[in-house]
């Protein structure tokens, strides 16, 4: 399997993962696919990887700048992130978290936050304190990883393509 960044070539293949992906997804309201082409449109898909293997796409995760308190300060949010659902639970997830990770963190991130279920996340480094809140959501699910600087505290915002 080889990770590597997304290129023009993959733009339909991610986007018919992730919706297969989210499919079944009960949290899902089916818009996944389409933010990803939305933060491209609007320039702020800052990392967007691919795992593929025999030439198909068969995993693919998207950082974007977020804000905290309306500041950005180095933050990035992670998602969508999908794997072809036959292959899931196999590692494909982490090893693309851990990738964008180490490129965040290349490029000076301060960190990174999701929302997201704590057990599948907290395997690849990310915590909740509680601290960082989102919208009316438990904050348990608010999870971050910091990579440099002070934990974040305050309200934290996605790119305008998640509709926040
Ligand atoms: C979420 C998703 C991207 C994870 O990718 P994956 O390749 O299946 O995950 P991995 O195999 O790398 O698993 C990472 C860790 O999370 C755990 N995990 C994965 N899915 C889990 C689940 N549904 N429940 C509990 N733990 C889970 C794994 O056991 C693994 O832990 P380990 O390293 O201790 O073994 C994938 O399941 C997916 O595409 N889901 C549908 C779309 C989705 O829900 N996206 C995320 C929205 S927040």
């Amino acid at each position: 399997m080889l990770i590597r960044y997304e290129t023009p070539a993959d733009f339909d293949a991610i986007h018919e993962l992730t919706s297969i992906a989210f499919k079944s997804m009960a949290f899902s309201d089916g818009s996944e696919a389409d933010i990803i082409r939305a933060l491209r449109a609007d320039g702020d898909l800052t990392i967007s990887l691919v795992a593929e293997e025999n030439g198909e796409v068969i995993g693919h995760v998207a950082f974007s700048q977020v804000t905290i308190d309306g500041s950005h300060g180095g933050w990035f949010g992670l998602g969508p992130i999908a794997v072809k659902p036959e292959l899931q639970r196999q590692g494909i997830g982490k090893a693309l978290i851990a990738e964008g990770l180490r490129l965040l963190e290349e490029r000076g991130a301060s960190g990174c936050a999701l929302i997201g279920n704590p057990e599948v996340y907290s395997r690849a480094g990310f915590a909740s304190d509680g601290q960082l809140k989102y919208q009316d959501v438990d904050t348990k699910f608010v999870q971050r990883i910091v990579l440099r600087g002070p934990a974040p505290s305050g309200a934290l915002k996605f790119a305008p393509a998640f509709g926040d």
